[in-house]
């Protein structure tokens, strides 16, 4: 399995484009509860490139976020994948384009299945990037160095459940995950509402050391423009279903077009000084 896909893998190389949506829109419900929640937007994400989409509660981010994960259907526009029209259509391609896109969300204990040992969530990722054959050995291996990433003991962990684990704690497996995954693309939905501002900041510092470690291209959707700040290269500024305002972090957050992204910076006190994470 793994040669054939190695087969159709295209190179993808930094600055290319990975991810690129054309006129994207989603309408929940009929007639009077008709709600268009995503509103003909337009991206372009490449490869390496940080990215933070911000907006206020309800704006359309998550929705955003699951369309483009492929949970969720489009009711309008085009998904392009690696420059190709995304071909979704049957289970099996779902499961190579999830081959090269992930998702870290606001919950790490519903990511998982909680009656599953660790070992196994771990070895489930390997198994499923098309390693199956590699021998235990090399498996615990992989899983002791992914662990290690992230500041936790294989050892240590090794027979254990997930209800065993703290948050933190879980917040970093995930993280393990996607490290055994290497997943082109990454979502990361509010990751860092869970924990405290310390465990914020480690994980923040993690996802981005991945970045630099694999080329991965992240998806950071918050309402923290402050954090999208400090984390992104690009900023998409949402508002009610669409993107307002878009552009290099810097140009967006310094020199902000629209009303709406005025706003939501005025409502950080502290955007223009220094970004001083001890403090969060
Ligand atoms: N499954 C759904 N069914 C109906 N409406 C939904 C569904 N998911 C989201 N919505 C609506 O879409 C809009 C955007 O929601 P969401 O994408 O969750 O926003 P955000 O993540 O920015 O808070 C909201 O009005 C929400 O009520
Ligand atoms: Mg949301």
């Amino acid at each position: 399995m793994s040669e054939k896909m190695s087969e159709n893998k295209v190179t993808i190389k930094k600055g290319d484009s990975v991810l690129k949506g054309v006129g994207i829109t989603r309408v929940f419900g009929y007639g009077k509860s008709r709600n268009v929640a995503v509103d003909k937007v337009d991206f372009d994400f490449h490869a390496g490139e940080v990215i933070s989409i911000v907006g206020e509660s309800g704006s359309g981010k998550t929705t955003i976020a699951k369309m483009i994960l492929g949970l969720i259907g489009v009711t309008e526009g085009e998904m392009y994948y690696n420059g190709q029209p995304r071909d979704i259509s049957s289970h099996k391609k779902k499961k190579e384009y999830w081959q090269g896109i992930q998702a870290v969300f606001q919950d790490p204990f519903s990511s998982f299945n909680i009656f599953n040992k660790i070992d196994d969530l771990l070895i489930d990722c390997i198994n499923l990037m098309g390693m199956k054959h590699k021998s235990q050995e090399e498996k615990v291996e992989m899983m002791t160095e992914a662990c290690s990433f992230v500041n936790l003991k294989y050892a240590e962990l090794t027979n254990k459940y997930p209800f065993e684990l703290s948050g933190g704690q879980m917040q970093r497996l995930m993280i393990a995950r996607i490290f055994l995954m290497k997943p082109k693309i990454l979502i990361a939905d509010e990751p860092t509402s869970m924990v405290d501002a310390c465990s914020r900041a480690t994980i923040l510092d993690m996802l981005l050391k991945l970045r630099d470690e694999i080329d991965m291209t992240i998806i950071f959707i918050t309402h923290d423009i402050g954090l999208a700040y400090y984390v992104s290269d690009t900023v998409y500024i949402m508002e009610h279903g669409k993107f307002v305002e878009s552009g290099s972090a810097e140009s967006v957050i310094i020199t902000p077009q629209a009303a709406y992204t005025k706003r939501l910076i005025s409502d950080v006190p502290k955007i223009h000084e220094e970004w001083d994470l001890s403090t969060v």
